[in-house]
């Protein structure tokens, strides 16, 4: 049981306002991941919560007590960073076991706890080596290993994974989700900048921008619903396109005339007074695909990028303004210099008006999401 609660929760350093209004409920068990741009302060307020870094305003409660001023030991937290730093003279159990020795826990009861972590991190035949004789994945799993022992009601976690390279953090990833499912009462709490580990690991994800949040939602629903152009183009990569344009037609569905010249039908109701708004229509790469027939956009290729399990098409790459990404599946050769036409379908397309989604708009209820994929027949 932890069930954390935020209210107004600020943050300044000297002059500086780093966070502010800062309003969040965290439910049991929850897996909650924190991400936005560098330097928007997730690591800030993941230390005030953990009680490193003093509240500048508000309140921080966990089940119902007020922790502002309690001291970080008796917070019932435990917190593993980027960078592990073990002490590199103790074993892996001594290392787990530091906490708690200096907590003065029985020897008993420390080789039961190194042991269970031990267990649950699949680091037993290890504890008795060195750090220097485990690899980059297993010295961040003793640093989890290190929390572990403490049994802690909330884990937090600030980029553990940014540390290593591609193929362990996708195996270290995995683990920390068998882990939290390990453990359904306990409550996590996760920064991190890498987008898959956001979508894969989160119950929700936290936007922070500008000193506040942004969005709060379920992965999906911030790729399907996001509220404003800035979490749009934050969640997904390459980033959704946003192509300015005027709309054309209202009612159920609208109708929208892009400058470049197309035109696009976008499942998102709108009033007849709204005819003619400036905006900006909001397209994935991954949802473009080619056509023959009316186009959301037309061009010439003059870029492209074979992954493999998709191409990457891009247009405009030579002007001053953001290019035009399409995400196609598979192989395309030869696309270079060729002239397209895109379109995507009318469900998947966003639509802006000053930076905002034309979804969310004063006293229309939006109902609960439902993942898009979910609801085509099959
Ligand atoms: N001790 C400090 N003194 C002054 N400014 C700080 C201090 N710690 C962090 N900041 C500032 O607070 C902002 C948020 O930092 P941080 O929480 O580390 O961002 P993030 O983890 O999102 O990259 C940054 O602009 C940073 O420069
Ligand atoms: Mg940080």
């Amino acid at each position: 049981m932890a069930e954390l609660k935020l209210k107004g929760v600020a943050k300044s350093y000297g002059e500086v306002e780093v966070l502010s209004n800062i309003d969040l409920e965290i439910s049991s068990g929850e897996f909650v991941v924190f991400v936005g741009p560098s330097g928007c302060g997730k690591s800030t307020l993941l230390r005030m919560i953990a009680g490193l870094e003093r509240i500048s305003g508000g309140t921080l409660e966990i089940d119902g007590q007020k922790m502002n001023d309690i001291p970080p030991s008796q917070r019932g937290i435990a917190m593993v960073f980027q960078s592990y730093a073990l002490y590199p003279h103790m074993t892996v159990r001594d290392n787990m076991a530091f906490a708690l020795r200096i907590a003065g826990q029985s020897r008993q009861q420390i080789r039961e706890a190194t042991d269970r972590a031990g267990r649950m991190l699949q680091l037993t035949p290890y504890l008795d080596r060195l750090p220097k004789a485990l690899s980059g994945g297993q010295r961040q799993r003793v640093a989890i290993g290190r929390a572990i022992v403490r049994d802690p009601k909330v884990y937090l976690f600030d980029e553990p994974l940014s540390n290593l390279d591609a193929a362990l953090r996708v195996a270290t990833r995995i683990e920390i989700a068998q882990l939290k499912e390990s453990m359904p009462d306990r409550t996590m709490i996760y920064v991190t900048h890498d987008q898959t580990e956001a979508m894969t690991l989160a119950d929700r994800i936290v936007v922070l921008a500008g000193g506040g949040i942004a969005q709060v939602g379920a992965p999906l629903e911030l790729y399907e619903r996001p509220v404003n152009e800035f979490v749009a183009q934050f969640i997904g990569s390459p980033a959704m396109n946003l192509l300015p344009g005027r709309i054309s037609s209202t009612g159920e569905m609208t109708g929208v005339t892009l400058d470049g010249g197309g035109e696009a039908q976008v499942a998102i109701s709108t009033r007849p007074e709204e005819m003619g708004l400036k905006v900006n229509l909001g397209v994935r790469p991954e949802d473009m695909r080619i056509t023959d027939g009316p186009a959301i956009f037309k061009g010439e290729v003059d870029m492209t990028e074979a992954l493999g399990e998709v191409t990457l098409l891009y247009f405009g790459t030579r002007g001053d303004v953001t290019p035009v990404i399409a995400k196609l599946p598979g192989i395309h050769a030869g696309m270079n210099g060729r002239n397209v036409r895109l379109t995507a379908d009318p469900e998947a397309l966003h639509l802006f008006h000053e930076g905002r989604s034309m979804l969310y708009r004063d006293g229309v209820e939006l109902g609960p999401y439902v993942p898009r994929a979910a609801s085509l027949p099959g």
